[in-house]
């Protein structure tokens, strides 16, 4: 049974669907089999950052309101040079037949449709035979049943889907940078889930993404505990600001597609957090100050 990750932020651009292909590429790497799903109606890029716009053609919709099965609907796109080895002993590379890791994609829905269906509740105004709530527990329990992690990539904001879609994933990521504004709304976004969900944040980690060390030494962004004492979140892991990644996404690559160089720092971050998904412990780089994740998650539980 496969794990569920929502990627959310209320604000906009802070890097959710740069994380999403990243994380579903070092897991794909590492053996384990990943479905990615777009949900953002109105400016989906997962197709895009992978460089498959041309070839996915179905979407969560069709899946949800059963046009389609899923195992029909995804896109199955190869991504980095090969899989990572004798690093995980939870990995188990042999279920993919391939000789290169791959991620199913299922691209983002019309935005008309997806408005639609939300507000009429799958197109059934009597809200008989069909709930959206029920269409996504259903599409999730299905999901897991094939793929070992089932990743969301949110619009920012609160969309349509969010509420149903927090209380039914299994974790929720909330992307942030570290500029004030993008931890105020971090720490709207965790007050919104805990009065939605009624949980008490043990679902939801952040990920700090974009993040500069000179920015935090010069005073002009906001450090690492500070960013968690003020949004209240638990920390799963940092990705550092790299040019490359950018140039990456306009061909339709990821932090796994190229070797070494400019790139390797970007990529242990991915790794980091990949492996801390996967419950190894590993501490944060020593280039963010080097301390123990696990003291980090606990600095608010007092
Ligand atoms: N760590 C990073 N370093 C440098 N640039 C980054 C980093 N992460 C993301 N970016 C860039 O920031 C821009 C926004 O990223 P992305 O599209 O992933 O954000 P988003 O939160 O998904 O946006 P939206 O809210 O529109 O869905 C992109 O141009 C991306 O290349
Ligand atoms: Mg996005």
């Amino acid at each position: 049974m496969g794990k569920s990750v929502m990627i959310a932020s209320f604000k906009g651009g802070v890097g959710k669907s740069t994380v999403a292909v990243n994380l579903a590429a070092g897991l794909a790497a590492r053996g384990y089999k990943i479905l990615i799903v777009d949900l953002d109606a109105s400016s989906g890029s997962v197709d895009l950052f992978l460089g498959c716009e041309h070839d996915t053609v179905y979407n969560f919709l069709d899946v949800a309101k059963k046009r389609v099965g899923i195992k029909d609907a995804v896109y199955s796109k190869n991504v980095g040079l090969g899989f990572i080895s004798g690093r995980d002993k939870n990995a188990n590379i042999n279920h993919s037949k391939t000789t290169r890791p791959s991620v199913d994609i299922l691209k983002s829905p019309p935005l008309y449709d997806f408005e639609y269906e939300c507000k009429n509740n799958g197109g059934n105004n009597n809200g008989e035979g069909f709930s959206m709530g029920d269409a996504v527990g259903e599409f999730i329990a299905a999901a897991k049943e094939i793929y070992d992690f089932v990743i969301f990539d949110c619009p920012s904001g609160k969309f349509e889907l969010f509420d149903i879609l927090a209380a039914k994933t299994d974790t929720v990521f909330v992307i942030t940078l570290h500029s004030s504004a993008s931890v105020r709304s971090a720490e709207r976004l965790a007050a919104s889930l805990s009065e939605s969900t009624g949980s008490k944040g043990e679902n939801v980690r952040l990920i700090i993404n974009g993040f500069n060390p000179k920015g935090v030494s010069r005073g002009l962004n906001l450090g690492i505990v500070e960013i968690i004492e003020r949004s209240k979140i638990k920390l799963i892991g940092l990705i550092g600001l790299s040019d490359v990644i950018r140039d990456l996404q306009e061909s339709g690559k990821t932090v796994y597609d190229i070797k070494g160089g400019k790139i390797s720092g970007v990529r242990k971050d991915f790794d980091d957090i990949a492996g801390r998904i996967l419950d190894n412990n590993i501490k944060l780089s020593r280039k963010y100050g080097g301390f123990r994740t696990d003291s980090l998650y606990f600095k608010n539980e007092k």
